[in-house]
């Protein structure tokens, strides 16, 4: 089969297209014959850092890498001790996240526990997009920060992979949702049904909000002091990317806030309930690009942007 190996840490010359062998499934897994590949930040991050690769990846010494966690695809083969699941079944999920997820490949051996059922009225390309950042939007309010019913909710980089699910998924339980993103991106946003835009290069959402129940954090350390002053007493938080040192959990204490800093799971419920939504029209997948397996390293340096709207995908 056809596979992206990542020859070294660096540039995106280093995803070699090869012919390597298909996978050999265990018991537990399913073959599935890729359609889809969801293209995150993290991909780009662990393609050119050391240390990125050793914390999502950790390799065996010696062992050829394949990037790639986010699928969507067709069951080739079933192993002899999973139920539910049969040859021909359209599925999609997260792949041993974190861990050697190997989804840059015509084939990926993946455990039944982490798949979903693809609803059939969505494209192989929305529900390979629908993967790491849907499943990170969905843990981090729905696990974590518990949204319910007109809470107010606020989310950083709401035109992005996980915003852009995120605004959608908080919409859906009820809340008020504000979304914070750059100017061109205002219509989008909207659109996705937040009901409040914040310009974070025009205004200080911190001067403008000041008791959002539930924010979600996906930028630096002095974003996240901000988002605090944004937060009323008692609310919850998750964070994405910053660490909690002892500045922020004197901020955490002094607001009695609830937490998290999450980092995403594979997790084969999550994302039956993530099908469900995209089922019924309540989540939609936005896809900026699609781009041929050929051209995958083109979608690495777009992620690289950090300006991308929505999803990209590449197709096998
Ligand atoms: N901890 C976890 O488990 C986890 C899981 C998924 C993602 N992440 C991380 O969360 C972040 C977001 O992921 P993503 O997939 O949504 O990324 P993305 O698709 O690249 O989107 C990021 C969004 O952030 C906005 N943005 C960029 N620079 C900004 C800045 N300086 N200030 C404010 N907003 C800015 C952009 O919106 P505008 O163009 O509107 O400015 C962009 O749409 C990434 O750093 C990713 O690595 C962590």
């Amino acid at each position: 089969m056809k596979a992206y190996t990542l020859k070294q840490i660096g540039g995106v010359e280093n995803l070699v297209q090869k012919e390597i062998p298909t996978p050999q499934i265990k018991n537990n897994q399913v073959l599935v014959k890729v359609k889809a590949i969801g293209i995150n930040p993290v991909d780009a991050f662990v393609r050119s850092s050391e240390q990125g690769l050793s914390i999502f990846v950790n390799p065996g010494k010696g062992e050829e890498v394949i990037l790639g966690w986010d699928i969507a695809g067709i069951i080739e083969t079933v192993g002899s001790e999973v139920n539910g699941l049969k040859t021909g079944d359209e599925v999609f999920g997260l792949i041993n996240f974190k861990g050697h997820g190997k989804a840059y490949a015509e084939y990926v051996a993946v455990d039944a526990a982490q798949v979903a059922l693809k609803p059939g009225n969505i494209s192989f390309e929305a529900a390979g997009a629908a993967t790491l950042a849907a499943l990170t939007a969905w843990q981090a309010l729905v696990t974590h920060a518990q949204i319910k019913k007109d809470d107010k909710v606020l989310i950083h980089g709401a035109s992005g992979g996980v915003g852009h699910y995120a605004v959608q998924i908080a919409k859906h339980v009820g809340a008020f949702v504000i979304g914070v993103g750059s100017s061109e991106n205002k219509d989008f946003i909207l659109s996705l049904g937040a009901d409040q835009f914040i310009d974070y290069k025009k205004e200080k959402f911190e001067e403008i909000v000041r008791d959002a129940d539930v924010i979600l954090d996906s930028l630096d350390k002095e974003n996240l002091k901000r988002s605090f002053s944004a937060l009323k007493t008692g609310g919850r938080l998750v964070s994405l990317i910053t660490f909690f040192d002892d500045e922020l959990k004197a901020l955490i204490a002094h607001k009695k806030a609830q937490a998290y800093r999450m980092t995403v799971e594979s997790n084969g419920n999550d994302m039956k309930s993530l099908a469900d939504l995209l089922q019924q029209g309540a989540l939609r997948s936005h896809v900026t690009k699609v781009y041929p397996f050929d051209q995958l390293p083109d979608a690495h340096i777009q992620v690289e942007t950090h300006k991308t709207r929505g999803k990209i995908v590449v197709t096998v």
